[in-house]
């Protein structure tokens, strides 16, 4: 595929924003990003804020709900999302017959199954169907919105048992959302450092404003689809290596590398015409240290100290880092480690499988898109953009049997 890079193209009806860049589609008050200074902030939070005091539950409930819980509000919202962890019997079929899949494909299916049997979206879609969205089917879509960041996580561990013909476990109602996915992932209960890594994962995933995946998510509820079937299309919009698939690409160039002494020739193959792009750096909005990236390199700095760098990734990640940091490709275009430069090390470091690093963004980041799609409904318009024709018109039609 001939890649562009260009944001504006010149075409016979005007400027065209080239992969929407710099497009504006709405306003919201769930996350902001400053490019510029490599500032995230959700609901006005820094992130840094956040992931230094704050459990995944209390960042979902501030980004669904707006505001920080009082402790019993974030009681109730963790139990809540305790007793949803369970999937219906038809979407673990689905999960048993896609063991073999990539997790992304199996997630896809599993969380519109999830849809498909959920009497709340159903009566909310036959709400929106009929152009009713009030207080009551508001409250039906914020119960949803609670349901999908629950199963998400159940989804995924559920997958990584049955792909390795091991029975799912029950979830726990008593561990909290990190926990309580690496004891269903792997049948035991974790340890301390790998649940405050996993959270923080977790945390740091949770919004970024409108990427690829929430779009596609804010795309496919606007026609009042319902939300199950939009967070499907996210989940599908996240897999591309462009956007949540970077993570495991970069641990497989990690490992491949396999040396902080071969990190120089490989940094350089992405500055020639038409090299490889370096996985983990550059980003659509960042140009600057994304914040997220030096919040996951602390963490895997100190379980390196702990536990010793698996596989040189660490060293070999700090390698890469400086030569991405000096070279003047990098620098003269703004390109510097993204999310994904430290993610894929982390999870690496708790032994999650890297065919699982995207599913666990997408674990994280329903709580984003659901909270996109919701605000969006409270003034909602159906996305249908134009396309500039640059094709032929009124061709003559030549039945198939006299065709060349
Ligand atoms: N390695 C080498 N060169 C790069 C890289 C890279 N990782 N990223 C951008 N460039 C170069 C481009 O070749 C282009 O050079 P040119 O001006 O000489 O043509 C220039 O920098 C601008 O790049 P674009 O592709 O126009 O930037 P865009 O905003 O379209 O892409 C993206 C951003 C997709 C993230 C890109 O930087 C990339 O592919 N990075 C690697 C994949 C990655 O890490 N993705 C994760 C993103 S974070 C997330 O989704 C959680």
């Amino acid at each position: 595929m001939q890649r562009a890079s260009k944001r504006k193209m010149s075409s016979p009806c005007g400027e065209i924003a080239h992969g929407l860049e710099d497009v504006l589609i709405k306003t919201t008050s769930i996350s902001d990003i400053d490019g510029e200074r490599g500032i995230l902030w959700y609901r006005g939070y820094r992130i840094e804020d956040l992931a230094r005091n704050s459990t995944y539950e209390e960042v979902a409930y501030l980004l669904l709900y707006g505001k920080l819980p009082t402790r019993g509000e974030l009681d109730e919202f963790t139990s809540r999302l305790a007793k949803n962890r369970d999937l219906n019997p038809a979407t673990v079929e689905v999960l048993k017959n896609l063991a073999y899949a990539h997790p992304m494909f199996a997630a896809e299916a599993a969380i519109a199954t999830e849809g498909a049997f959920d009497d709340d979206n159903r009566k909310l879609s036959e709400s929106l169907r009929t152009g009713k969205y009030g207080d009551e089917e508001k409250a039906l879509a914020y119960r949803i919105a609670e349901k999908l960041v629950a199963k998400m996580a159940t989804i995924v561990a559920y997958h990584y048992r049955l792909s390795r013909g091991l029975e799912p476990v029950r979830p726990r109602e008593d561990l909290p959302h990190a926990a309580n996915f690496l004891y269903l992932m792997f049948g035991k209960m974790p340890e301390r450092l790998a649940v405050r890594g996993l959270d923080l994962y977790l945390i740091l995933h949770a919004d970024h404003e409108v990427p690829a995946s929430t779009l596609a998510a804010q795309v496919v509820a606007s026609t009042l689809s319902d939300l199950y079937s939009s967070i499907a299309a996210a989940v599908a919009a996240l897999k591309g290596p462009l956007h949540g698939g970077a993570n495991e690409a970069v641990v497989r160039t990690y490992l491949e590398i396999g040396d902080p002494s071969r990190a120089k020739s490989i940094v350089e193959a992405a500055t020639k015409p038409g090299g490889p792009k370096l996985m983990g750096v550059g980003h659509r909005v960042y140009k600057a240290y994304d914040p997220r990236a030096r919040i996951l390199k602390d963490f895997a700095r100190d379980y390196m100290t702990k536990y010793g760098d698996r596989d040189n990734l660490f060293a070999i990640a700090v390698a890469i880092e400086q030569e991405v940091l000096s070279l003047p490709y990098f620098r003269q275009r703004r390109l510097y480690p993204n999310v994904d430069f430290w993610s894929g090390i982390v999870l690496y470091y708790l032994g999650i499988p890297y065919e699982y690093y995207t599913p666990l963004f997408a674990v994280s980041r329903v709580v984003g898109w659901v909270a996109h799609i919701l605000e969006y409904w409270d003034n909602n318009r159906i996305f249908r953009p134009r396309a500039c024709y640059v094709g032929p018109h009124d061709l003559k039609y030549v039945p198939i049997n006299e065709r060349a």
